[in-house]
């Protein structure tokens, strides 16, 4: 048996403007999900989880089928999956769980697989059953740490950060990614001359963020302007912004929806009293995980 893990991923800046060419920046969190692969007599593909991931495993099932026709070779395998955070929350599970598949597989079949080409096997998984993705899940739960995205290059650059004390409220429901995106295009559409400049600012504000994170500065304040322009893009909630300003009145710097939106999660920024922040998010009914940066992309567990 082999197992391999990877990463979950918040975004700290960016989301949706991203969408329209403009910078993004994600990190790795320290909750991982674990790929257990294991060969079978036969030539089926069986699949478990001790959590509820998507029916049928789509993205389990993918990232087997391409690791097999990258290496030319195939197995019946037996995959079990556990979660260190809940699956379809915003936080990367697809991706993260793709990754692992291809690494966990790849190495049961002898194979060799480098970052880059387990990145971009992982990008590929996501769009043969999305249809459409961005490299941010893929390249941050491969490669771990803080990543600025150029959307338009296809490039993630890896930044260096001081340490980033976080906590992600997730609200129980799972946004759904397509739909919320979608609703921001037919506001886009709408008003361009009031929308494209909001999201040009977001994309500066995403700029002005790396060199803070660069500087280990507080990015609290920049995290409450892009959670205001998010806001103003109709991707909020009214859940999501009682977490927001719980955990900001708690004691966080700065906090902000993480991801789509429209359910799913937030991030604060918590430098002190990251139990006190959990506990106000807690107290709303909100799942609050203390996490922090996660350096280390996908690996083989030993
Ligand atoms: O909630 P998530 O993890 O699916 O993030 C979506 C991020 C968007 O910018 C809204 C869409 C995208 O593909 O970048």
């Amino acid at each position: 048996m082999v197992t391999a893990s990877a990463p979950g991923k918040v975004i700290l800046f960016g989301e949706h403007a991203v969408v329209y060419g403009e910078p993004a920046i994600a990190a790795a969190i320290d909750k991982r999900i674990f790929v257990s692969v294991e060969e079978r007599s036969n030539e089926s593909i069986e699949i478990s989880s001790t959590h509820e991931l998507r029916d049928g495993y789509p993205y389990v099932k993918a990232a087997a089928e391409i690791t097999f026709e990258y290496l030319g070779s195939r197995r019946g395998l037996d995959i079990s999956i556990d979660a260190e955070f809940p699956p379809a929350s915003g936080l990367g599970s697809s991706a993260a769980v793709s990754v692992a598949t291809i690494l966990a597989t790849a190495s049961l079949l002898g194979g060799e697989i480098g970052k880059k080409d387990l990145a971009q096997l992982g990008h590929q998984v996501e769009k043969r059953v999305q249809g459409a993705a961005s490299i941010t899940d893929s390249s941050v739960t491969t490669f771990g740490g803080v990543l600025f995205i150029k959307p338009r290059l296809e490039v993630a650059e890896k930044i260096t950060t001081g340490s980033l004390p976080l906590v992600v409220g997730y609200t129980g429901v799972g946004g759904s990614t397509k739909e919320v995106v979608k609703n921001v295009g037919v506001l886009r559409d709408s008003y361009p001359e009031v929308v494209d400049p909001i999201i040009h600012t977001i994309g500066q504000v995403t700029l002005a963020a790396k060199k803070v994170l660069q500087e280990e500065g507080d990015i609290g304040g920049l995290m409450n302007i892009n959670h205001g322009l998010l806001e103003a893009l109709g991707v909020g909630t009214e859940r999501l912004s009682q977490y927001v300003y719980a955990a900001r009145k708690a004691g966080a710097f700065g906090a902000k929806i993480t991801g789509a939106g429209g359910g799913g999660c937030m991030v604060a920024y918590v430098p002190q009293n990251q139990e006190g922040v959990a506990g106000a998010i807690s107290d709303l009914g909100g799942l609050a995980l203390v996490a922090g940066i996660e350096e280390e992309g996908v690996r083989i567990e030993r």
